[in-house]
């Protein structure tokens, strides 16, 4: 594998193509529009420029990294891929018609994964005309920092394929682990309902943002709170996530707050909006 897409430059796709492109891949990432894509790519040279301000790395190292990074808004400018990584809205819709037009400029060697937190992959994968040759390869927010990364192999998926995934995040220096595709696969299958106990526990006059946060933070060594985290992670995405697990499971404890609900229809999405519940 020399060259590697990502679709999406948001708060996963920026950190997804930051890592690749840190492990000497060429690197190229694909927006929807021009100033979404310089926001994103502003985001891997600022985390750059405090790595080298830290004494994590060299400013040359920095400038390799950004050398093989680049942006477009064109699909044929993936053209010359041997994966492409989607990292766009939690959507099957969306992923689907992203997947066909990656589908309609790269060759029949090229490598399909989803950064998907919830969706069912072999559904994605049932979505492409190359359903062997997809899976799910899922990061963790901040990429950079977050060693895990989960590889889900679709019903579909050839033997191959999943190895080569797996190699893949291995040489992006990450810990992979294997993963079911069942909904949340193990991370959020665990994580999702806790966050929106959280929200259900201040529903409920548990005590406050800041104090629940406290709690967890330092009653549990939590290195965030549970509502730091949901305005790190993203309020929509959760909102996503949290109907797209009730979808599968129909249990209660995966189903949306009101208030969650309430929050994103306001657009109070978290960090990325400067509001969630907390004020940036
Ligand atoms: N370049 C290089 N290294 C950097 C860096 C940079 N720009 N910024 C930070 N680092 C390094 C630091 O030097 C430090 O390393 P050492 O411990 O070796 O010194 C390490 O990264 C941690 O950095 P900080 O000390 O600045 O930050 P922190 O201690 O406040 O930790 C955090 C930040 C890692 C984000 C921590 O708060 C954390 O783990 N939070 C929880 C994150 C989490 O749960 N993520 C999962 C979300 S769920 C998800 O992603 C799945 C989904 O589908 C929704
Ligand atoms: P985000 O909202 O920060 O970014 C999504 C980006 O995709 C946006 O910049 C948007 O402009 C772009 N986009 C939308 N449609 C596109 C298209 N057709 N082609 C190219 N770009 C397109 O979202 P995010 O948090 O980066 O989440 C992206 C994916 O990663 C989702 O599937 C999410 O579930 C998953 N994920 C999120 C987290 C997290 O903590 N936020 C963690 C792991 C996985």
């Amino acid at each position: 594998m020399k060259t590697v897409g990502v679709l999406g430059c948001g708060l996963m796709g920026a950190g997804i193509a930051q890592v690749s492109a840190a492990a000497g891949f060429r690197t190229i990432v694909l927006e929807v529009n021009q100033s979404v894509l310089a926001k994103g790519l502003a985001r891997i040279e600022s985390f750059l420029a405090a790595g080298v301000a830290k004494g994590r790395m060299t400013a040359e190292d920095q400038s390799a990294i950004l050398g093989r990074v680049s942006g477009t808004t064109h699909y044929p400018d993936l053209s010359a891929c041997d994966l492409v990584i989607e990292a766009i809205v939690e959507n099957v819709d969306a992923k689907r018609q992203a997947y066909a037009q990656v589908e309609a400029v790269v060759g029949a060697h090229c490598l399909l994964a989803s950064n998907t937190s919830s969706l069912c992959v072999t559904e994605l994968a049932a979505a492409t005309t190359r359903p062997d040759r997809f899976g799910g390869l899922h990061f963790f927010n901040p990429v950079p920092l977050m060693k895990l990364v989960e590889v889900i192999r679709a019903l579909s998926t050839s033997q191959a394929t999943f190895e080569a995934l797996f190699a893949f995040a291995q040489a992006l220096g990450k810990e992979p682990v294997t993963a079911p595709d069942r909904g949340g696969f193990i991370v959020n299958r665990l994580l999702v309902p806790y966050l929106l106990d959280a929200i259900r526990c201040l529903e409920g006059g548990v005590g406050t943002v800041e104090d629940i946060d406290k709690s967890m933070a330092l009653g549990c060594g939590h290195p965030m709170g549970p509502f730091t985290l949901l305005d790190f992670v993203g309020l929509d995405t959760i909102y996503f996530i949290a109907n797209i697990l009730f979808d599968e499971f129909r249990e209660p404890r995966f189903a949306p707050p009101p208030l969650l609900k309430r929050m994103v229809l306001a657009g109070y999405l978290g960090k990325k909006s400067g509001r969630g519940f907390y004020t940036y």
